[in-house]
């Protein structure tokens, strides 16, 4: 309803009858009393018939409607107040003061009006209120059927998952998976494994000392390996050892697409009074099938390790063109170089030397160790060109291994 209706339906009481008695009204008959309360009764039907908001726009202009914050309640205070509503009004001007022989018309009339007015007004606090509820529902209402807030869920790392797979598939052949500290005395990282003080492969292990308050008893660096578990699982164990250890290695190298400062390694011992070196090459072998498919061959090559006699390092058949060197495509492989071979990693028959440092009888028992690098063999597993990505924590890399 526009507002200009609302404003003449309750136009403000500028001669509002009911301020009048009858006599000043020039009522004087039953015609004229009729007459009189059928206007009253249309001026309410009028304003009864607005809804919350249309009695508010109302007040917000009339003053006279009252101050009430709730529009409804202004209404009814306009027409039923005790005070000054239209129905008091009447009783003081019309029924008091009407003559004796209209009596009888008013009181009835007034009768009549009153129980109107009150039935409309009691409806229409009805329909607000069921209107306003409505209302209130509608706005609370739940749908069912929209997308819920979907929160990313992680995933692994992609060097935690080929750990996995390498912890997976030692432990299907008897090793336990054993941790150790980050941070390393010398002795364990390098003098029980057989690197004296000044032994020259320290030099390729040159690594991060920590600052220590002077007197402390021993330098403490950040282990360059995981080795240093071999001689700590055998100082708490005694054979048969058979145990992998993954974990975070340091060394002092410049980051480039090869090298970081931080890398990670998975170490093997195997320790007991019968391991030969076939059981050793036959492990490795079963490894690196498991590792990258039945159809690879593997290789090792004499190497140097002061803690593994003889020493040895793994190859593996190139598994990107089947041990080729030439590219399924043509020309060279990528991957290997052409080589045919990739080199795996170190590994040898531990030194009988290591065996003095942890009371073993090196007449008795004999073993093998390895020391593989996860970083290398991820990168070559899943074609990946720079060890870098590993460490940057960009969610375009690591989402490419869920
Ligand atoms: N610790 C050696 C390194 O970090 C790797 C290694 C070589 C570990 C031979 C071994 C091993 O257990 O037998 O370069």
């Amino acid at each position: 309803m526009p507002f200009g209706v609302i404003y003449i339906a309750i136009m403000p009481t500028v001669d509002d009858p009911t301020e009048k008695t009858l006599a000043e009204l020039g009522v004087n008959d039953a015609q004229g009393v009729a007459e009189k309360f059928a206007e009253v009764r249309t001026r309410f039907d009028r304003q009864v018939a607005f809804d919350a908001d249309e009695i508010r726009s109302l007040m917000l202009h009339e003053a006279w409607l009252g101050s009430d914050s709730d529009p409804v309640t202004s209404l009814r205070n306009f027409w039923v107040g005790r005070k000054a509503g239209v129905l008091t009004l009447i009783t003081e001007n019309w029924l008091k003061k009407s003559p004796p022989s209209l009596k009888g018309v008013v009181g009835k009339q007034f009768n009549e009006l009153k129980t109107h007015i009150e039935t409309k007004l009691e409806e229409q606090r009805k329909r607000i209120e069921e209107k306003t509820e409505a209302a209130a529902l509608n706005r609370e209402q739940v749908d069912l059927s929209l997308p819920g807030v979907i929160r990313p869920v992680g995933s692994h790392h992609l060097i935690r998952q080929v750990f996995q797979e390498i912890e997976d598939i030692f432990f299907s052949i008897g090793f336990s998976i054993v941790e150790g500290p980050e941070i390393e005395t010398p002795y364990y990282n390098f003098e029980a494994l057989n690197i004296p003080e000044f032994h020259p492969v320290r030099d390729d292990m040159d690594t991060f000392y920590l600052e220590l308050p002077k007197g402390a008893k021993t330098p403490l660096l950040l282990r360059t390996h995981t080795s240093p578990m071999q001689i700590r699982t055998m100082e708490k164990q005694k054979p048969p050892v058979r145990v992998i250890v993954p974990g975070k290695v340091y060394r002092r190298d410049n980051p480039d697409a090869t090298h970081s400062f931080a890398f990670h390694q998975i170490e093997g011992l195997a320790v007991d009074t019968d391991i030969t070196f076939c059981d050793f090459t036959g492990t490795i072998e079963y490894f690196v099938k498991q590792f990258f498919g039945p159809s690879v061959k593997t290789r090792f090559r004499p190497s140097y390790f002061p803690f593994t006699e003889p020493s040895v390092e793994f190859d593996v058949s190139c598994p990107f063109c089947g041990g080729t060197g030439t590219a399924a495509a043509g020309g060279t492989c990528t991957k290997c170089k052409g080589a045919a071979w990739i080199e795996l990693f170190g590994a040898g028959m531990v030194d009988p030397a290591v065996y003095g440092f942890v009371n073993y009888d090196a007449k008795k028992v004999s073993g093998f160790a390895f020391g593989i690098g996860i970083d290398r063999l991820a990168m070559l597993k899943y074609g990946i060109d720079d060890i870098q990505v590993f460490f940057q924590n960009d969610v375009r890399f690591l989402r490419q291994f869920p």
